[in-house]
């Protein structure tokens, strides 16, 4: 293979050195390209740019594979937990059982939250949206942790942030919930497991508490491990930048839910459940739908359809179809919903539109289904993906810190006016 590739432009040739990943990706590294020529290289929504190297996540869009630290998620999603994964993501290897067990420990310590958060939490409307209010107190944690903010002085302070983040975000998505219904919040119980806490702190009340289904906690475990990554992607790319300006791993991941939120991203999986029940209450009809998604006159979309690097199948997808299934069956659920969700599926599978465009069921399009049969509210869902996510933001700001990376800058082609003098407002 050559190691450069040449550019030629208005006489003069440029070498761009070819950069290699583990996988064979080839890269050409054009960083010097702007001090060498003048050039830079435009490419909005960063479809063709690599903005790092990084030994995480791998994904083959076109073959359908998806590995963590070179882990398949198949493997991981029917034989680890959430925790054991978060350890793989964050630290690079799977945790001995010494190491498990001290993580695990660490983070159930970790996992209550400074009563003024109360106060915090109060003064939210009750119509507040959850990512919102979980947004806003991952950001509050750097006023109460003032102490473990800075991600360059020791890697102690970035070793308890961590701990103290994976710990707390489970409460504090529980309390951005039971504030909006009105509950009283719920302290975590430290003798359960990560996901069975979670689901404790959302549905037990001072008058009843709450024993989670194991069917539950095991669709919740395998939820979250499928959702724990996904290599450059809007949120994971946001956490990064922002972190590369050194702001802290709280203020970093808090941009990163901000980004989830969209539902062009993590909000598709509201928007998926939202679009069946709009079909359901249409009178079911999926193929007027399916049309509607192909007029492009109108700007509706197939929600949880279609992928920026998945263009034969979203492996994630794969599983989580089956464990819809699975769940609903065990949970002895009949949703209606999960009818619709089959035929829109199987239309748009045989439809020129949809096959011509690589356009397939992704992560998003069943996670609802079998969020709804968890009983989580519907506006809770991208709240579930963050939870999921939270490993990965962590893995890839660390890796971007200790890689030592320079600050995110993009340049820009600019198209607006020329040079002109200013007029006074009497001349306009
Ligand atoms: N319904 C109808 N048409 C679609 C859809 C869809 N869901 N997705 C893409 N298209 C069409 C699009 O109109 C375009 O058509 P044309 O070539 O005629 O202009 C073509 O397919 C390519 O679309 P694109 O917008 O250029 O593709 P992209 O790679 O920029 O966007 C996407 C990827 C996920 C944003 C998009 O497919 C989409 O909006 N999907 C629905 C939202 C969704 O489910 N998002 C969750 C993504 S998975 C969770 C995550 O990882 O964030």
């Amino acid at each position: 293979m050559s190691d450069f590739a040449e550019l030629h432009f208005e006489g003069e040739v440029y070498k761009l050195p070819v950069v290699e990943g583990t996988e064979n990706e080839k890269a050409l590294d054009i960083s010097k390209l702007r001090g060498q020529s003048g050039l830079i290289t435009i490419d909005p929504g960063y479809k063709n740019t690599g903005s790092t190297e990084s030994a995480i996540t791998f994904l083959d869009g076109e073959k359908g594979i998806l590995r963590y630290r070179g882990y398949p998620i198949e493997q991981l999603a029917e034989k680890s937990s959430f925790l054991e994964v978060a350890f793989l993501i964050i630290y690079g290897e799977l945790p001995n059982a010494e190491e498990l067990k001290k993580w695990e420990t660490e983070i159930t310590y970790h996992t209550l939250i400074h009563e003024d958060f109360k106060v915090l939490l109060e003064g939210f409307p009750s119509n507040a949206h959850p990512m919102g209010v979980l947004s806003s107190c991952v950001t509050a944690l750097t006023a109460f942790y003032p102490d473990s903010l800075d991600p360059v002085r020791s890697k102690d302070e970035v070793r308890i942030s961590i701990v103290r983040l994976m710990a707390k975000l489970p409460t504090l998505a529980s309390w951005a919930y039971k504030n909006e219904i009105g509950q009283p919040l719920l302290y975590p119980k430290n003798s359960m497991d990560y996901a069975s806490n979670f689901l404790r702190m959302m549905f037990a009340t001072p008058a009843e508490d709450f024993d989670p289904d194991p069917v539950v906690v095991n669709a919740l475990n395998t939820l979250l491990i499928l959702h724990a990554d996904h290599e450059q992607n809007c949120s994971t790319s946001t956490v990064r930048i922002v972190g590369s300006s050194h702001a802290s791993l709280y203020a970093s991941v808090s941009a990163g839910i901000n980004a989830l939120w969209g539902p062009l991203h993590g909000g598709a999986n509201q928007a998926v459940i939202e679009m069946l029940e709009a079909i359901k209450s249409d009178g079911g009809d999926a193929d007027k739908y399916l049309a509607k998604a192909k007029d492009k006159d109108d700007p509706f979309r197939l929600m949880g359809f279609g992928h920026r690097v998945y263009k034969n199948f979203d492996p994630r997808a794969r599983i989580i179809k089956k464990a819809a299934d699975d769940v609903l069956g065990k949970l002895g659920v009949n949703d209606p919903i999960l009818d619709i969700a089959k035929k829109l599926e199987e239309s748009a599978l045989s439809d020129p539109y949809f096959v011509e465009r690589k356009l397939y069921p992704n992560v998003d399009f069943y996670s609802g289904i079998i969020y709804r049969a968890l009983r989580i509210p519907t506006n809770m869902f991208t709240v579930m993906f963050a939870l999921g996510r939270l490993p990965g933001w962590i893995g890839q700001w660390k890796e971007m810190r200790e890689n030592n990376e320079p600050i995110g800058r993009p340049r820009q082609v600019y198209t607006g006016e020329n040079e002109r003098d200013y007029t006074d407002v009497s001349k306009r």
